[in-house]
């Protein structure tokens, strides 16, 4: 049928059924992908639009309701310039990823319309609907406030960080992100975006069963059934390795399951054809004969059953180990000790980008435009899979719509790869939110048991930690995991003596992998409870009982590692006088009746940045061409924590030019050296460095053709370099030289890979060159009659080394708030249960408390700069803070999270007398 309305002012005309969703019709008929799709039901947000002047979901809107009225789309609002309100995004950095951003600038386009200067409430209000997992909101509404307060007619000079890149001195500076603009006018290609007419869609049919045998049955039957179908593809087509993994020792997952599924939702086989055939094509009837398996589901049993791996000895991945001193013997010595345990769930990315990409040949070379993290691991591991080479795949980093480690392992790439080489045509694949949900890798659940104790003057003798890690149906990020684990189990803290043990252990559940932190935020939880208790023990306040016992320079790690650049210490000061006022906000609670109770909680972390004790390397080049084009090739994908503009501000600082002279070639196999995986927070860090040394080269390199001293300024000029110095200038003509085979007359490439050293069977080493810190101290209230928690506000003092650009630092540290608090309190992934976004709660914006970020700079000697990696680091001190703070208010001794209502009224009742006043006795003598 034919449907009129008005878009973006204009009268469009379409042919579509009454119930085709406007969001199928402005991306897929209208080809206006600025509007995003990230659950097609209503519970993301990111596609929202405007009906006349009010917000929907056009995932919601059948186009038939849409009738004669105006549609307005991010495509509407955006022209030559950036918008006021886009503006003060850029300025405020309150697009990371981007995959929100039209759906967050729609409706806080509505409210501007209706009240030009909203309060923050309002601002709440109206973003409501709309889920971000990247910023933790509060970049969103500072944004939207400050547009609402400078109109061009008020002439309010706008507030924030400058627009635009600063000249000179760029680290330090808060300059807008170098790639902002297309993710504010919905310009920005995502991985579900790109889809010539020609393309084939590809949908893969999945277990519903978390082991089973299968067979296929009559394939060729339900073919001729479906005639439009152009290919079904099943493991016996592919022609590569059928395994891959992120590991090269344990690559072990299918790319298509070869009759044995080991965790639900695992992909069987494949189905390609025309998009309008294969997208509405129900696959209920696909023929697989399942023989379903009792699944093992939790690693106290997985030790027991059946292995999952008939090629392994059992269900124990790895364990991973450090010992140093003798911890029973000291915990034997120990005046204060405590012990305790804690579990935790499956937590799922929930990034609102599902996963999403797409295939084609160019010539003979298979190229993949798909979100990723990690551009050259995909090729490689493509390349396996297929079997061809690395030669022959191309891959280019699509904008990636969050990440956080999931996009680290493959998802559609061999599967649109292996469909392309079969057909010959451009082949696309677009999870939708449940397939995201079931395929993509989790957050490892926990089982911790750990025993601390400490001198009669509260310091730590001795630790001993033993935790399982589910990590699932295939090993993914396991041995990281376990190998990560038992290094930083101790938290920032002096450890003499000491044993921790962390397996990775195989069930029928989802596969987990990476998810900012490598398990490590878990293993806080239970040190920083147990440390709580210990302070309480010891009589000491738990800021300075953290404060005796914090890692200094010169201090050893339990690897025998010898610590420089510590900054746990100034983090801890800093929090001083926070610690002081926020225990006064909650000791004026205690005056208060009724049901609330009010506690703070105090977490600290540290985190090594890169691999763990292996090579971990990234390579930067740089060019100047002819015409006096400076290009930077910068391999490391950014999914919204920002390395394109930091890595641009570091090299720029080392080449000393103004960040606006740099042209950026982003990531792209085929155009930029490897920078290695967007994970572990390695990108400012290791690329930095690579950035630092591939600037100073290229320095060198003009300043010796120049004939000038190293405090010489160099800028560029139309076909020249200008060297300035002592008043005198040297111009240095760019067409005299002879290019080489990239087009550059001047050029440097410069790897770096940080100095570790293996680890021994005890875990001595060097697992880490660099190491972050930080603190967080969470201010919460309890309803105890309800078991909910309000966190009302989070103080966070994380040490950067050197702050290379302090907005996107503080949007880092305000998203891994975010997640934590979701960690927290909310989140818990139940394969077949919570495979959407409406039974899987994530934080929205009235989730979040006030949140005060205070940047420290201790140096690290080995850093760009100084500079420390950060992005997972703010997530780890979240949850135990939250936790220590329920606990304080409560004396509620939480095992499991997230705390959930109903845990909290458990721990509540099992205190003695029921509920108990803030900061007394809930659970046996050491409980806090
Ligand atoms: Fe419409 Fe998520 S795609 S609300
Ligand atoms: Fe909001 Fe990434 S910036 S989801």
């Amino acid at each position: 049928m034919t449907r009129r309305f008005w878009l973006n002012g204009d009268e469009r005309t379409v042919a579509a059924a009454p119930t085709r969703r406007m969001s199928a019709v402005l991306r897929d008929d209208l080809g206006l992908t600025g509007t995003k799709s990230g659950c097609d039901a209503g519970d993301c947000g990111a596609c929202t639009i405007l009906l006349d002047d009010a917000p929907v979901c056009a995932c919601l809107t059948p186009v038939a309701q849409v009738g004669e009225r105006r549609v307005t789309t991010i495509e509407g609002v955006s022209g030559p310039d950036l918008s006021m309100l886009q503006a003060a995004f850029l300025r405020h950095g309150a697009a990371q990823c981007g995959i929100c951003t039209p759906g967050m600038i729609m409706a806080a386009t509505a409210l501007l319309r209706r009240e030009k200067t909203p309060s923050r409430a309002a601002v709440e209000a109206a973003l409501g609907g709309v889920l971000c997992r990247c910023t933790g909101y509060q970049k969103i509404i500072d944004a939207v406030c400050d547009a609402g307060q400078i109109g061009p007619e008020d002439g309010t000079p706008p507030t924030g960080p400058a627009l635009g890149p600063a000249i000179g001195a760029a680290i330090g500076a808060g300059i807008a992100r170098l790639d902002g603009v297309p993710k504010l006018t919905g310009a920005e290609i995502f991985g579900a975006d790109f889809s010539p007419p020609d393309a084939l869609l590809v949908r893969a049919i999945r277990s519903p069963h978390a082991s089973a045998r299968f067979d296929f049955g009559d394939l060729a039957g339900w073919a001729a059934a479906h005639p439009e179908i152009v290919a079904i593809l099943t493991a016996a087509d592919i022609p590569g390795r059928n395994a891959f993994g992120v590991i090269p020792a344990f690559v072990d997952q299918p790319a298509l399951a070869d009759g044995e599924v080991r965790f639900r939702g695992e992909a069987v086989a494949l189905v390609v054809g025309p998009e309008d055939a294969v997208a509405c094509l129900s696959l209920d009837a696909f023929p697989v004969i399942w023989q379903a398996r009792d699944p093992v589901t939790e690693t106290d049993t997985a030790r027991q059953k059946a292995r999952i791996h008939e090629s392994r000895a059992d269900n124990i991945l790895i364990t991973g180990r450090v010992v140093t001193g003798d911890a029973d013997h000291a915990l034997a010595q120990a005046t204060h000790l405590v012990s305790g345990q804690f579990s935790t769930g499956y937590v799922e990315h929930a990034y609102i980008e599902p996963e999403a990409g797409i295939a084609w040949l160019d010539g003979d070379i298979l190229t993949i435009q798909a979100a990723t993290q990690a551009p050259v691991m995909d090729q490689e591991e493509t390349a396996a899979v297929l079997g061809l080479s690395p030669a022959q795949v191309r891959i280019i980093p699509a904008a990636t719509g969050g990440g956080f480690g999931a996009k680290l392992d493959l998802s559609v790439q061999p599967l649109i790869g292996l469909a392309t080489l079969k057909t010959g045509r451009p082949c696309r694949m677009v999870f939708s939110r449940t397939e995201s949900m079931q395929a993509s890798t989790k957050r490892h659940p926990a089982q911790m048991r750990a025993q601390i104790g400490a001198d009669a003057e509260g310091r730590i003798m001795a630790m001993r930690f033993d935790g399982d890690f589910n990590t699932g149906a295939y090993a993914s990020w396991g041995p990281t995991v376990a190998n990560r684990v038992p290094v930083h189990a101790c938290g920032p803290y002096r450890t003499p003596a000491y044993r921790a043990e962390a397996h990775a252990v195989h069930t029928n559940g989802p596969v987990a992998g990476a998810f900012r932190g490598f398990g490590v935020p878990q293993a806080t939880i239970l040190q920083e409870s147990l440390y709580d208790r210990l302070a309480r023990k010891a009589g000491i306040d738990r800021l300075k009982f953290r404060q005796i016992n914090a890692f200094k320079d010169g201090d050893a790690t339990p690897c025998g590692q010898v610590l420089q650049g510590v900054g746990i210490g100034d983090c801890l000061a800093a929090l001083g006088p926070a610690w002081a006022r926020a225990g006064a906000w909650a000791g004026a609670g205690a005056a208060q009746p009724g049901d609330l109770r009010r506690g703070i909680g105090i977490a600290s972390c540290w985190y090594g940045c890169g691999n763990t004790a292996l090579p971990n390397p990234a390579t930067i080049r740089a060019g100047i061409t002819a015409t006096g084009r400076l290009y930077l090739h910068q391999g490391a994908t950014d999914v919204g924590q920002g390395s394109n503009t930091v890595i641009a501000q570091i090299f720029a600082d080392a080449l000393g030019v103004s960040v606006a002279e740099i042209r950026l070639i982003g990531p792209d196999t085929a155009l930029t050296p490897d920078c290695g995986k967007t994970s572990a927070s390695r990108q400012t860090y290791v690329t930095g460095r690579a950035a630092a040394a591939a600037g100073a080269v290229l320095r060198s390199a003009l300043l010796r053709r120049a004939n000038a001293g190293g405090d010489a300024e160099i800028s560029l000029a139309p076909g020249a370099v200008i060297v300035a110095e002592a008043g005198a200038e040297t111009r240095i003509a760019l067409a005299d030289l002879a290019p080489d085979a990239r087009g550059y007359v001047f050029s440097a490439e410069e790897s770096y890979d940080p100095p570790t050293t293996p680890l021994d069977a005890n875990g001595q080493g060097i697992p880490y060159a660099v190491y972050g810190y930080g603190a967080q101290i969470a201010e919460v209230s309890v309803d105890i009659r309800l078991g909910t928690v309000r966190v009302h506000r989070i103080t966070a003092a994380h040490d950067l080394g050197r702050v290379i650009n302090p907005v996107l630092a503080e949007g880092q540290i305000h998203g891994g708030i975010a997640q934590g608090l979701g960690l927290a309190l909310m989140e818990t992934y139940v394969p077949g249960r919570t495979e959407n976004l409406h039974d899987y709660l994530i934080p929205t914006i009235g989730d979040m408390p006030d949140i005060e970020t205070l940047l420290i700079e201790k140096p690290d000697p080995e850093g760009p700069f100084g500079a420390k990696g950060l992005g997972e680091h703010a997530l780890i001190p979240t949850a135990p803070a939250i936790l220590n703070a329920i606990s304080d208010a409560t004396g509620a001794c939480l095992d499991t999270i997230p705390a959930l209502p109903d845990r909290i009224m458990a721990a509540l009742g099992a205190a003695r007398g029921g509920p108990l006043p803030r900061g007394t006795t809930a659970k046996g003598a050491d409980a806090p």
